[in-house]
Order: structure tokens, then C-alpha cells, then sequence
């Protein structure tokens, strides 16, 4: 339950007292903050069916809410909307409830899910590039938020460790050290431990192989065949696709550590092959699937459709596996292994159309229901010339640099706002990557995730305004507070007890927490918790400026002030954790 709530239930309870519906008492935020806090505008349609004036049923609801102890005043405005204010005491009660030292009125989702949540889609050889930084930092804080919320939510990274990019790779590899053991088709190993190439050799390679099979024929067909050898299990070739695996693998953890972005499952495409044989022969039998020019497809238009919807290929004419595939495979993987309620997607809006198609494809064919799979999708991070980011030189920009590239910028920022002085070198690193990440997070979390943005370092590297290097310096700012109240002695955080109106809009945001971690959650839609973070920044920020702290001199009003800087700390750093920002102990 949220305050809104509760609020709309004690409301409507005074419509049913008046022989009126209990749903016409919903409450909303005030549309004019100066005149009250909350407003209740059901006597409008209540007035229609009882035939009445809207005043005067407004004044009956007001008259029976008077004098409660949840508001100090409601009045009647308008045509007949119903003004409230709550008391100071039920505020201080309700914010003191609040502050439990973990959920800090957080909501909790009445009926939890079990939910798999598929995001980052790393390509095996191809380095992180800025592409995969909205799937990465969007799905890690959805599914923190989900699993806040009460979910239990498992992350997959779904690696790109299949298809044809494998066998360009295996091929390239195969021209140019033909005598390595893994290509004598007469040996089946054992494989060495030791990778024949490096992460370097690697990511070298990749572009070279993948230009050489778009140009040439030949080379595409080298590369075709070595994917279906290593699909069908050709042992030298898979030994060797392992060791690729693992040289990438290697290398994303340490760039996805540096975002604070973490998977559960390090699972891929290739995990839901060998369920490809079966499926396809489940498929035909039932004929879902059908043979169209050699190649196995599954038709998923409907009558309905405005737009043109085409096939699946789930097998082509050669035997090979597609993308479309291995996103059906691993939706019955995902089934079997995990029996989620819901699976999600976070993947860029580019890929609307084959998600589409897939969650058609496993609903025709029974394995899973549509409605239980959501692609959440997501708009571009732009350059300042409105096109998709790029490097100064017109490439695509590694993940690697780009994090190295804010955390640079970061320090500088530190250095000329006289922060994070004096603090030995690991330390001072360590804040600089914190605060640049929490500015390329916070930039990209508090757009709406459907639109497209653009990439401004100044602007998000910014302490003031609504930014992740502010905010990290408000979740700093409220513990030296309590820090310094405690050095002086000014006594411990306690009972809140309001009396000023900065308290009063403080202890709102407080409370209104519920209300956004649901809507943020049943959206799927993250900027909304990033303008809560922001709202209670501000709002703690005019209470530090207009309200007294360690030196009050009523020891009641101290104590309640310290409570409240001491819950809004614990709030908001819960809030910075959901969005997946690290906030440094000090700056
Ligand atoms: N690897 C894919 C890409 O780079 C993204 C994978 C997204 N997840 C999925 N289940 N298809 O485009």
C-alpha cells in the first residue's frame, strides 16, 4: 500500500458513509501545491448519479474527513474538488514507519513473479562498444528494482556465441596458422589449455574476417561451412570456440564490473543449440514449421497485422541456426531449466521487429505465452550532430575507453570543484570512475527509455542540476551532516516530530516513494525513480537551508531533524542503488 493508498481509502470510506461509491475517494497529488497537499475530485462524478451539487456532496465529504487525525484541513474548492492537508502527526508517524533502516516505504509487489531478465547481448570477439551500454545500464536497474520489489529475478547475459560470426573467425583463424592441431580433422583432441591466440590476436581478427566474408564469396562460404562443423560438433572447432568464448568473457566481466553492471547467468546462444534438433522435429510434426525453398520457416503473420510481418527462418537451406532460432530455443531453455513467470528483454528498439516475430513463433507453437514476454526497448544515444555516437574519427567508440574517457573527465570536474583532495591515489581513482559512471548512468536512466538522447559529457558531468555527480554529492552531503552531529554531540537521530514546512515537503517525498517505485516498476520505466532521486535532493537540500540542525537548541526538534536527515540518507542512497550507482563513501 502506498500513502496515496491509504489516503484514498480513509477518503472512501467517507463516500460509502454517504451511501456513495468507495472508489470515487482516489486521491492524487495536489494540482496546485500552494492550496494543498492532496486532492480527492469524486464528488464531480458522485454529483452526476446521486444528481446532486458537486459542493455540496464535496462539503458532506469534507465535514465527515474534519477533525480526523490524518488531516489538519480539508476544504472544499472549485466546482467541488475536496482539499487535503495531513496532519504533522500523521506525517512524523508515517515517515517514522518509514524509516525501518531497509525498505524506507518502499512498495512491495503483492503478488511476486519469477522473472528472467535479458540484457547486455554481448558478441563474443567483438569488444563492448557504446551500443551495449543502454542494454546494460537499463536492464541492471530494472531488474534491481524488480528484485526490490519483491520479484525474485534472475539476469542473463545472453552472449553472442553463435552463428555465422564463429565460423569467419574459425575460417580467418584456419588461413592463417593452418598446422594448429585444432584443424587436423584426423584429431580429436585433447586441446591444450592455453588459448593459440590472445584477446588482442582476437579482436584483430574479428573485422578482418567478417570484411573478408562480405567481400569475397569464397570466404563467405569457408565461413559458412565452418559454422555448420562447429554446430554439428566438430571437436577441434569446438575446443577452439571455447577458447574464444572465455577470452571475451574474461574481458567483458572486468568492463561490466567498472558499470556496476552484474549477471547471474553468464549463459549464451549456444547453450540452446542442442535443442535445436528437437524442437525443429516437434515443430514439423505439428507443422508449425514448414519447408520453403529448402530452408525451415515458420509463418507468424496475422490477418490483423497494418505492417508487413515476415517468416522465420529457423533452420536455412544449408542446416545452419539463426538468431531467430536460438531466441525460441532459449525461451524453452529458459522454461525448462528456470519455469519463469515473465521474461524480459532489454534490447535496442532496432530489434522491435524480430521479437515480435520470435514471441509469435513460441505462442503458435505452445512453448511459452506471448503476454509473458516483453521486449522493453530503447531509444539511441546520439552525438551532438543527432546521429548514433561515434569516436572523433567516426568509429565506434570501445566501452573500454568510454569508461576511462568519463572517469578522466570526472577527476577534472573533482579537481576544480575542490573535491576529493587528499585522499591517496586509489581512492581518488576509484571516486573518479564512481562519479563518471553515475554521470553516463544517471544521463541515460533519467530519459524515458523509448527516446532517443544525446550524448553531452559537460552537461552530465555537471555538480549542479539534475545530474549523477549532484546527487552522489547530496547522498555524501547527508551523512557528513549526521557525522558532524555526531562529533559534536548533538545526540542521535529520533523520533520525527514536524513542525516547519521544508519538513513538511521533505517528509512528502519521503513518502511518496511507494507510489514511484510502483509506477517505475509497472512501466518498466526507470526515469521515474531518477526524478524521485532528484525531488528528494532538492527537497533536502531546502530543509538543510531553512531548518537548524546540530545546533537547535530544543533537543526534541533536533533529534526529529537528524531522523529526518538520517532517513532521507538511507532513501536516497537506496534509490541511487536501484538505479545502479555507486555512491562514494566520501568526495
Ligand atoms: N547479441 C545481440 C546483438 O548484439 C543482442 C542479444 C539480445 N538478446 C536476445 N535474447 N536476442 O544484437
Amino acid at each position: 500500500m502506498t500513502l496515496k493508498d491509504d489516503l484514498s481509502a480513509i477518503v472512501g470510506d467517507a463516500f460509502a458513509a454517504e451511501g456513495l461509491d468507495r472508489g470515487l475517494g482516489a486521491v492524487k497529488t495536489a494540482d496546485r501545491p500552494d492550496l494543498a497537499q492532496f486532492q480527492c475530485n469524486g464528488a464531480l462524478p458522485a454529483a452526476k448519479v446521486a444528481k446532486k451539487n458537486p459542493r455540496e456532496i464535496a462539503q458532506a465529504i469534507a465535514d465527515r474527513l474534519a477533525g480526523t487525525a490524518e488531516f489538519s484541513e480539508v476544504s472544499v474548492a472549485g466546482p467541488g474538488f475536496i482539499n487535503l492537508k495531513l496532519s504533522d502527526a500523521f506525517l512524523s508517524a508515517q515517515v517514522d514507519a518509514a524509516n525501518d533502516g531497509a525498505r524506507y516505504g518502499g512498495w512491495l509487489h503483492e503478488t511476486p513473479e519469477k522473472i528472467v531478465i535479458d540484457y547486455g547481448g554481448p558478441n563474443v570477439a567483438k569488444p563492448l562498444h557504446v551500443g551495449h551500454l543502454r542494454a546494460a545500464i537499463i536492464g541492471e536497474s530494472l531488474k534491481r528494482i524488480l528484485r526490490f520489489s519483491g520479484d525474485e529475478v534472475t539476469g542473463d547475459v545472453h552472449l553472442g556465441d553463435w552463428g555465422l560470426q564463429m565460423g569467419q573467425l574459425i575460417s580467418e583463424l584456419k588461413l592463417r596458422q593452418p598446422d594448429l592441431v585444432y584443424f587436423d580433422a584426423a584429431q580429436s583432441g585433447p586441446y591444450p589449455d592455453e588459448p593459440p591466440i590472445s584477446l588482442k590476436d582476437l579482436e584483430e581478427m574479428y573485422p578482418v574476417a567478417s570484411a573478408a566474408s562480405k567481400a569475397d564469396p569464397a570466404r563467405a562460404d569457408l565461413a559458412r561451412k565452418a559454422t555448420k562443423e562447429l554446430q554439428d560438433g566438430r571437436p577441434g572447432y569446438r575446443a577452439l570456440w571455447k577458447h574464444f568464448v572465455d577470452l571475451s568473457v574474461a574481458a567483458m566481466k572486468k568492463d561490466y564490473a567498472d558499470l556496476d553492471v552484474e549477471f547471474d547467468l553468464w549463459k549464451g546462444e549456444a547453450d540452446a543449440d542442442p535443442l535445436i534438433p528437437e524442437l525443429t522435429d516437434d515443430l514439423k510434426a505439428r507443422k508449425v514449421i514448414e519447408e520453403s525453398d529448402g530452408a525451415q520457416i515458420i509463418r507468424v503473420a496475422r490477418e490483423s497485422d497494418k505492417k508487413e510481418m515476415p517468416p522465420i527462418i529457423f533452420v536455412n537451406s544449408q542446416g545452419a541456426v539463426g538468431y531467430h532460432a536460438t531466441d525460441v530455443a532459449t525461451i524453452v531453455d529458459r522454461k525448462r531449466t528456470l519455469d519463469p513467470d515473465r521474461i524480459l528483454y532489454v534490447v535496442d528498439a532496432r530489434q522491435r521487429l524480430h521479437f515480435e516475430q520470435v514471441f509469435r513463433a513460441v505462442e503458435q507453437a505452445g512453448y511459452y505465452p506471448e503476454e509473458q514476454l516483453e521486449h522493453l526497448w530503447f531509444g539511441t544515444m546520439n552525438g551532438k550532430d543527432g546521429k548514433p555516437f561515434k569516436t572523433r574519427e567516426g568509429g565506434t567508440l570501445k566501452l573500454r575507453h568510454f569508461i576511462d574517457m568519463v572517469t578522466e573527465r570526472a577527476l577534472e570536474r573533482l579537481k576544480e570543484n575542490g573535491l576529493a583532495e587528499g585522499y591517496g591515489e586509489a581512492e581518488t581513482n576509484e571516486i573518479a570512475r564512481q562519479v563518471g559512471v553515475a554521470a553516463l548512468k544517471f544521463a541515460d536512466l533519467s530519459n524515458p527509455r523509448t527516446s532517443d538522447y544525446i550524448f553531452d559529457l559537460d552537461r552530465f558531468m555537471a555538480f549542479e542540476g539534475k545530474t549523477g555527480p549532484y546527487l552522489l554529492y547530496a547522498s555524501v552531503r547527508v551523512r557528513s551532516v549526521l557525522e558532524k552531529a555526531k562529533n559534536a554531540k548533538a545526540g542521535d537521530p529520533g523520533a520525527i516530530k514536524i513542525t516547519e514546512d521544508a519538513e513538511r515537503d521533505l517528509a512528502l517525498v519521503l513518502l511518496n516513494f511507494a507510489d514511484v517505485l510502483r509506477e517505475t516498476y509497472e512501466k518498466r520505466m526507470p526515469h521515474i525513480l531518477c526524478d524521485h532521486a532528484f525531488s528528494l535532493a532538492q527537497a533536502f537540500s531546502k530543509f538543510y537551508a531553512s531548518c537548524r540542525m546540530v545546533d537547535e537548541a530544543d533537543p526534541e526538534k533536533r533529534a526529529s531533524r537528524l531522523g529526518l536527515a538520517s532517513i532521507t540518507g538511507g532513501q536516497l542512497d537506496l534509490v541511487l542503488s536501484l538505479l545502479g550507482l555507486d555512491a562514494p563513501e566520501r568526495m
